[in-house]
């Protein structure tokens, strides 16, 4: 991150992308003959490869294969593995509804297993566990008790960093899509349980296809927005509602003692106002009393218009 510390904090001790949803589907299928699933990840991915701090890890929470096809888990690895390794970051893949655990064994990892997909994943110190929700043959989630004791077992033992536990269903209300309810994880008060007391830092989820933000344990959980079509949360005189626009990827960056989670819109924007990147250097060369000056005065002349900064208009 930073060399120079701007502000009263540090930078992040870790920097994880969260996608959700991709719902890729065999190449060349539009989803609702209108949806480039395709499209979207590969947008979302080309954001995430142009921060400034790259991600360590990109976790993927859940559906993303839109019908479990073999050729669309082949087409997800195939754009995403070059693209996480460009970026230096490691997959983390979570189960989904929408997935098949046989398709998913077997498109992802190359294993013959239709099991629940439950995995962990040491990323620098920081643990991320990547849980199956998903109920063969339904859209609703559930946990088995077998996998709430390899939960346990897993958190038994806290991880240098913490954990961030990544899951489709997330165990949070749905006050603005109440259709979600019934396509909800069951039975939460189990998890509930097994997470009481234990190193989970966060909580990540996907599934209903909106950025939205809880608590569930007192843990923090975030649920990202969909790459492929977003539910739109305000929908008018419609029951729900699915609509191509406002995708999202959510950046999580893990600080000591805290976890910051921030939405990163995919469309392009007109830019309106801002300078160049050169400007960074220049203001990490100054002192804080001279930055204060530059970029918290009212009367700064980089407000009054007194100076030009190159590349702004
Ligand atoms: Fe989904
Ligand atoms: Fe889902």
């Amino acid at each position: 991150m930073a060399a120079v510390q701007l502000g009263q904090y540090p930078a992040p001790g870790h920097v994880v992308a969260h996608l959700s949803d991709p719902h890729l589907l065999a190449q060349g299928v539009l989803q609702y003959g209108v949806i480039d699933t395709e499209a979207g990840l590969r947008l979302a991915l080309t954001r995430l490869s142009r921060l400034d701090f790259p991600p360590q890890a990109l976790v993927f929470t859940g559906d993303l294969a839109d019908k479990a096809e073999p050729a669309a888990y082949a087409r997800l690895r195939e754009i995403v593995e070059p693209a996480a390794a460009a970026i230096g970051a490691e997959v983390v893949w979570v189960m989904g509804n929408h997935d098949e655990r046989a398709a998913y064994a077997r498109g992802l990892f190359d294993l013959d297993d239709d099991t629940p997909q439950d995995r962990v994943h040491d990323v620098a110190g920081l643990r991320i566990v990547s849980l199956d929700t998903s109920v063969p043959g339904y859209h609703h989630g559930d946990l088995t008790d077998d996998q709430l004791g390899w939960l346990a077992d897993v958190l038994a033992t806290p991880a240098p960093h913490g954990t961030l536990l990544a899951l489709h269903h997330p165990p949070i209300p749905i006050p603005m899509m109440p259709a979600a309810d019934v396509i909800e994880l069951l039975g939460q008060h189990r998890l509930a349980e097994v997470l009481a007391g234990t190193d989970v830092r966060g909580i990540l989820g996907g599934h209903l296809h909106y950025s939205t933000y809880s608590t569930f344990a007192g843990i923090p959980v975030s649920v990202a927005s969909a790459t492929c079509y977003t539910s739109d949360p305000a929908p008018v005189d419609r029951f729900v509602s699915g609509v191509d626009g406002h995708q999202a990827v959510t950046m999580v960056h893990v600080y000591a003692d805290r976890v910051v989670h921030t939405i990163v819109p995919l469309a392009p924007a007109p830019e309106v106002s801002g300078f160049p990147a050169e400007v960074r250097a220049q203001v990490e060369a100054l002192t804080p009393e001279q930055r204060r000056d530059l970029l918290s005065r009212k009367d700064s002349p980089l407000y009054t218009g007194e100076v030009d900064v190159p590349g702004t208009a």
